[in-house]
């Protein structure tokens, strides 16, 4: 029988701030994470994406190459991002030439099991539970589906209050 390569996990080459938070098992390389924020375990994070301040990462995530996700985000559980859209058919290993960025703003919640493709999401948005984001998000709101559409605009300043009401409004 063959002997198997094993490599381990680890946590290599990190840039943290100060007050950090990480829960063991991870493999996070040659990336950094800001102050304040919280890595949970089961996540993987690639070189050179930055996670910001105050930004929890739920379990089972997945941060690749070219990810700059910004302060006061909520990545939820199994959130996966990705940065090769296979443009030539296939996945360009060893092409990051082919490989394309993904910027998340600040105060942007994203659901669990969510997929994100190389997009830009700007600040004040949330992203629903298992929704698959292909497309830029420009406007502060609550966007779900496959793909995700905006399903309600959202106000920065009273955001929380909207977020609660059609639950509220279900319970009564
Ligand atoms: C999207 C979300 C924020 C709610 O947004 P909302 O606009 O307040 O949505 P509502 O609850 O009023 O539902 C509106 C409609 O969207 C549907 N919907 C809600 N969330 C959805 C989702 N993630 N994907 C697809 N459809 C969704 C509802 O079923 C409802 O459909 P209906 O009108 O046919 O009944 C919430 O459902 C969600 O997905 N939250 C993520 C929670 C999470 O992952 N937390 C992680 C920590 S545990």
């Amino acid at each position: 029988m063959a002997e198997a390569n094993f490599r381990d996990i680890g946590i290599v080459d990190v840039e943290f701030g100060d007050r950090v938070n990480v829960v063991r098992p991870v493999n996070l390389y040659g990336c950094r994470i800001g102050d304040d924020s919280f890595i949970g375990p089961f996540v993987e994070i690639q070189r050179n994406a930055t996670i910001g301040k105050r930004t929890r990462v739920q379990s089972h995530c997945f941060i690749c190459e070219l990810v700059t996700i910004g302060d006061d985000c909520f990545i939820g559980h199994g959130v996966m991002f990705i940065n090769d859209w296979f443009d030539t058919g296939k996945p360009a290993f060893n092409q990051p030439e082919l490989w394309a960025e993904t910027i998340i703003g600040n105060t942007v919640s994203i659901g669990s099991n969510a997929t994100i493709l190389p997009v830009h999401i700007c600040d004040h948005v949330v992203v629903g539970a298992g929704s698959v984001v292909t497309r830029d998000i420009t406007e502060p709101g609550i966007y779900h589906g496959s793909p995700a559409k905006l399903v309600r605009t959202l106000d920065p300043e009273t955001e929380t209050a909207n977020l609660n009401f059609s639950r509220r409004l279900r319970q009564q």
